[in-house]
């Protein structure tokens, strides 16, 4: 079914191009100036494939039918009807979540990524959707009261995440005092069975897995050193059409409401 869809869109866009063309050609004979010899090429009239990390409630994960859903889901679905873009969510972990963007394996990325300097220099960013900041998740009875403290012990991160880099910056990026995981709940799970005595990562991440798992025995520390850091959708670098449509459907939503009623639905008040 969704081939015939596709193809009834190929034949429109066809049909668009050829009037399209019939029109150029008619202006070309009235003597105006040519049309331009590299008109932007258009966002594709097929249906966008959205990478996405799923471990990573509540702004990616999957539900017992196995549909990706969470935040980010709600936004970049708001945002795609606003634009008029059809999109569809594949898991994609996040060890390799870059690459298939690269590949073009994926056409955009939303997996609560922060927007950093290191990352534009291969990728492009839509406008921030998001304000986050690292925490330090440890368990009830640890003596820790601040970021520094957790230097000499075992800190557990995701794999090339900002709670990485940051951790990285404290301990050495080498130290092998810092173990790294495939994903944020398996390092949790490891802060659980006592293997790490801290795990830092991103707030929304910590604080939800935290309410959800009361015989952990966790709480949290947060760090006025930590920056604030700020999601946005990524597209492969020079992917303007598509990065405009993005930032075009994120003003809309913000605009009529749509994003402030995602928000409380998943966060239970307004954007701050
Ligand atoms: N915000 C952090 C970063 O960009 C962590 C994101 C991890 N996202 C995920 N879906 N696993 O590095």
């Amino acid at each position: 079914m969704p081939g015939i869809a596709i193809s009834r869109r190929f034949a429109l866009t066809a049909a668009g191009l050829c009037v399209a063309l019939a029109m150029t050609a008619c202006s070309k004979q009235e003597g105006d100036a040519p049309a331009s010899a590299n008109p932007a090429p258009p966002v594709p009239a097929r249906v966008l494939v959205v990478g996405t990390d799923a471990a990573y409630t509540p702004f990616e994960s999957q539900n017992d039918k196995g549909e990706i859903v969470g935040f980010d889901i709600d936004v970049v679905n708001a945002v795609a009807k606003k634009a008029g873009l059809e999109v569809k969510f594949v898991n994609t972990p996040w060890e390799g979540i870059f690459n298939a963007l690269e590949q073009g394996d994926r056409d955009l990325l939303v997996s609560a990524i922060t927007i950093t300097d290191e990352r534009r220099q291969t990728m492009d960013f839509s406008q921030p959707y998001f304000d986050a900041r690292q925490l330090i998740a440890v368990r009830n009875d640890s003596p820790v009261a601040k970021f520094d403290d957790i230097k000499t012990m075992k800190v557990g991160v995701q794999n090339g995440t900002t709670g990485d880099e940051v951790v990285g910056k404290l301990l050495g990026k080498s130290s092998t005092s810092i173990k790294r995981f495939e994903s944020t709940p398996l390092a949790l799970k490891e802060l659980e069975a006592g293997g790490v005595q801290a795990v830092v990562a991103d707030n929304g991440v910590v604080v939800h897995y935290l309410a959800n798992n009361t015989a952990g025995g966790f709480r949290t520390v947060s760090d006025a050193s930590f920056p604030v850091e700020k999601y946005g959708i990524a597209v492969k670098r020079g992917n303007a059409q598509l990065l405009a449509k993005l930032n075009q459907g994120l003003e809309g939503i913000r605009a009529d409401g749509t994003y402030a009623k995602i928000y409380a639905s998943h966060f239970g008040n307004e954007p701050k």
